[in-house]
């Protein structure tokens, strides 16, 4: 993998951790494109893959099959296209949920920093009543929205606002894989989502052991519900974290 790729800037690069990525948190990622042309560039930068821990789910992905799997980042139509990787904690909540339907047949959802979408198209094949779609990339809306189209699943809402610290939640259950790896923004992310399960969502966080969660002293707060093995290629992308975890607020 090339030094400075898009991959190794986006999961590899110790400074993006504290660099980039905590300006992203808190500011709506706005894009200049017209969603089409949106659209048509993630098709052209993406693979449909299956080679993940949710093979019923197919998903546009940057996989080692594309050219910005190893094209320096000012080569990428997008700034940060997190939503074109599906992150170990994202897999562990969708496999937990497919495999556990009942935890959303029903409810109301909601998939904060949805990337992809694929935890809450998870929800909706489980039979989740509603899902609302959250990430503050513009891009990603439309990603998700082309992953829902490829495994024919609608949306029901999308939403690009940052709803973290906002007061309660009108959802029964809020999916948040991946959003710990930033030491300040996970303090932010779990006090808020202690709220929520305080005021009466079920939480379920999907994380492969990243340091912001496991040095956190609300992680004593947490029960794990389930473990996974990761696939290879996402082992690729996330060297020193071979499984992803499911926690919920005990
Ligand atoms: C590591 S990715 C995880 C994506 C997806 N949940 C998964 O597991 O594949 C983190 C995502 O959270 C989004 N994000 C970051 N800060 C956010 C915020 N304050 N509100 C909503 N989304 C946010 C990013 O844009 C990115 O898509």
């Amino acid at each position: 993998m090339a030094a400075c790729s898009v991959v190794r800037r986006l999961v590899g690069c110790p400074r993006w951790h504290g660099g980039q990525l905590m300006r992203q948190q808190v500011r709506r990622v706005v894009s200049t494109q017209e969603p089409e042309i949106l659209k048509h560039q993630i098709l052209a930068e993406t693979t449909v893959s299956r080679d993940h821990l949710t093979p019923e789910l197919a998903l546009h992905l940057i996989t080692p099959a594309c050219h910005l799997w190893r094209a320096p980042p000012h080569l990428s139509p997008f700034p940060d296209p997190f939503w074109a990787f599906y992150w170990p904690g994202g897999q562990a909540v969708s496999r937990f949920i497919l495999d556990n339907p009942a935890v959303v047949k029903g409810k109301t959802v909601l998939d904060f920093g949805c990337g992809c979408g694929a935890s809450g198209l998870a929800a909706k094949s489980a039979g989740a009543k509603r899902v609302t779609f959250n990430d503050i990339d513009e891009v990603a809306m439309e990603a998700l929205q082309l992953n829902a189209g490829v495994n024919k699943i609608l949306v029901d809402d999308m939403t690009t606002t940052n709803l973290v610290g906002s007061a309660g939640s009108p959802h029964q259950v809020v999916l948040a894989g991946d959003l710990l790896y930033d030491s300040k923004f996970a303090g932010e992310v779990l006090t808020w989502l202690q709220q929520l399960n305080r005021s009466g969502s079920l939480v379920l966080i999907g994380d492969p052991g990243r340091f912001a969660l496991e040095s956190h002293p609300l992680k004593a707060s947490l029960q794990c519900l389930a473990k996974y093995e990761l696939a290879a290629t996402t082992l690729l992308e996330n060297s020193g974290h071979p499984q992803a975890f499911v926690w919920t607020f005990s």
